[in-house]
């Protein structure tokens, strides 16, 4: 028997026990005749002792230890006399009496403490030391509970959880593929999901009711701190319910699983907001409701008086700091340069503080009378002592989502964007198509087989971007933590759709077509979600990135440093798959 004991579990209670505990070299400190060994593994930490005076070869052995060396220890549970209160073994230590070296370990790289003085390179390409400290365990351990009680959650309401291949074909909706090819079908590939939607449908088709997966995605696209190119997803989809009925069932899940990994009760009913309000109010399709700072559009106030930057201007538009008048030139000048990074790409920013006798003072004074400005300041309801900024530009959806920037800048700033509050909301009634510039044609927002909300089916064939969908996502803090939509489950519909989204008859047959056929055989009414894992863990956790919370996450160009993946491939494989290279430089 390897170990008798965890690192983690002996309390006083256990004294006079006669144990054996496997573990970590965490520390070893000489003090004196005694020698003092921290003992680490998953669980926790274990101080052990060695008497010099009493058994001087077992002390030498235990001075020779280094640091992550893999040990064995057998010894006597004993009370300490200097008790460590942070530690939950910390009112006991451990005689000991026997002593193995299981394993050396050679310096390790970076320490194994909870504040490494490994930077992000070296953490990724020794990931799996990485993974000994405890902060990036815990995200594991949380990543766990939460996957256990989905399955939870979901098996009580009668969810089945059914595999679906990761050897698909290619989508041309949505982001790019992951491919792969096919060495029994020279020149062919498989594509990995982007995720398993129409498999999911099909299931629908077959009758299962209802179905859910924990299930990895890929998607080669830009990555960012809440993106990678695979992630997980918690995907469901349910047959015979309407928005409500999904929406009502994943917002009981939410409110469980912030129940059981975060112990926060959230009681309200979760705020429904029209795309079109949060991009009016928020200039985001995932507004971060901890903190209120609306949008106030001042086209009707500010237009018209000889300012000409704001005379020109599609969208004028701000926001109000409650108690910021105090902010600084210096500090004013700081946010200017934050909305100017090429990244946001404001041209500007004016400001206007509202003084302790209420007259306002405006960084544009000399085209406003005090007049306007005090209706500016009504509109804002804005009080003595908080500061307006406000932006303008010639494209009122680029403004806005700049102005949303500077919101959330100010909310970080002010303190209100604090991690152990949590704003959940629905954004619903998204649009069924955008714009893309770069295809010259309409794309679904969500994707093509979401279902038109009924009073909308009418403009599909006289002003296409004005209907909206049966779409909705979940935010919470300002993440889009989920998203999914009530679909169509009609043939016909189905084929309209493609249309508008420039595909031929035959190009829809050749990509859709088993689901257009599937939907000949009577397909039940039905809509679905996929949570975020990743997000979700990250967001309890209270991380910024979504890559402490996977094993093994890939860096920012999509690369596993550890495994060094991607790689050229052997000539020998290129040639089993029937493939040559034709490298672009
Ligand atoms: P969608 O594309 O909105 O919907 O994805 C669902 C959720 O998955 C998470 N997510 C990601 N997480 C990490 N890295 C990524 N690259 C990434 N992309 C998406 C987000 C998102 O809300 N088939 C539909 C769902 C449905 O309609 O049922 C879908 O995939 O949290």
């Amino acid at each position: 028997m390897y170990r008798t004991n965890t690192c983690g579990e002996l309390r006083l209670a256990d004294s006079g026990k006669e144990v054996t505990l496997a573990g970590w070299v965490q520390r070893v400190r000489k003090m004196g005749g005694m020698t003092f060994l921290d003992l680490r593994d998953r669980y926790g930490i274990t101080q052990i002792v060695f008497n010099n005076d009493t058994d001087a070869a077992l002390c030498e052995q235990a001075n020779h230890l280094g640091r992550e060396f893999v040990a064995q220890v057998t010894g006597t549970v004993a009370e300490r006399s200097a008790k460590n209160a942070n530690l939950p073994t910390g009112d006991i230590e451990i005689i000991a009496s026997g002593l193995t070296v299981l394993n050396p370990s050679e310096v390790p790289p970076f320490t194994i403490e909870d504040d490494t003085d490994g930077g992000d390179d070296l953490r990724m390409k020794f990931r799996y030391l990485d993974l000994r400290r405890n902060p990036v365990r815990r995200n594991l351990e949380l990543r766990h509970r939460m996957t256990m009680e989905t399955r939870r959650y979901l098996d009580s309401k009668g969810f089945l959880e059914i595999e679906t291949p990761m050897l698909v074909g290619s989508t041309p909706e949505g982001a790019r593929d992951f491919v792969v090819p096919s060495r029994m079908n020279p020149g062919c590939f498989y594509a990995l999901p982007q995720s398993p939607q129409t498999l999911k449908q099909l299931l629908m088709v077959s009758g299962m009711d209802r179905y859910f997966q924990i299930v990895k995605c890929f998607r080669d696209e830009d990555l960012r701190a809440d993106r990678q190119p695979e992630f997980t997803q918690i995907d469901c989809e349910m047959s015979f319910v309407d928005q409500d009925d999904v929406i009502n069932l994943f917002e009981g899940m939410a409110r469980h699983l912030f129940k059981e990994l975060r112990g926060v009760e959230l009681t309200e009913p979760f705020q429904r907001m029209p795309w079109a309000d949060a991009m009016k109010y928020y200039g985001s399709d995932k507004p971060d409701l901890r903190f209120d700072m609306k949008f106030v559009e001042l086209m009707d106030i500010m237009k018209g008086s000889g300012f000409t930057v704001f005379d020109n201007a599609a969208y004028i538009g701000g926001i109000c700091a409650k108690g910021a008048a105090n902010y600084t030139r210096k500090q004013l000048d700081q946010l200017t340069e934050f909305v100017k990074r090429p990244q946001i790409g404001a041209k500007g920013m004016v400001y206007a503080r509202v003084e302790a006798d209420g007259t306002v003072k405006s960084s544009v004074d000399k085209f406003y009378s005090q007049e306007t400005l005090q209706k500016m300041k009504e509109a804002f309801g804005a009080q003595p002592g908080d500061l307006i900024l406000i932006l303008s530009g010639d494209d009122a959806m680029k403004t806005r989502k700049q102005l949303c920037e500077l919101r959330l800048e100010m909310g970080s700033r002010l303190g209100l964007r604090d991690k152990n509050k949590f704003a959940c909301l629905w954004v619903v009634d998204f649009p069924m198509f955008e714009w893309s510039d770069e295809e010259q044609r309409l794309m679904a927002m969500h994707h093509p087989f979401t279902h038109p909300k009924d009073e909308d089916i009418p403009l599909l064939d006289t002003k296409p971007e004005e209907v909206r969908a049966d779409a909705y996502d979940m935010v919470v803090n300002g993440v889009e933590v989920g998203g999914g939509s009530i679909r169509i489950h009609d043939a016909a519909l189905q084929a309209k759709m493609f249309e508008i989204l420039g595909f031929t008859p035959e190009k829809a047959q050749e990509q859709f077509g088993f689901l257009m056929n599937a939907f000949k055989y009577g397909a039940p009414p039905h809509g679905g979600l996929a949570y975020g894992l990743d997000r979700w863990v990250s967001l309890f956790a209270g991380l910024d990135s979504i890559r402490d919370c996977i094993a093994f996450p890939k860096n920012n160009s999509g690369r596993d440093v550890m495994l060094e993946a991607p790689a050229p491939l052997d000539p020998r494989q290129l040639d089993e798959l029937s493939l040559s290279l034709d490298l672009k430089d």
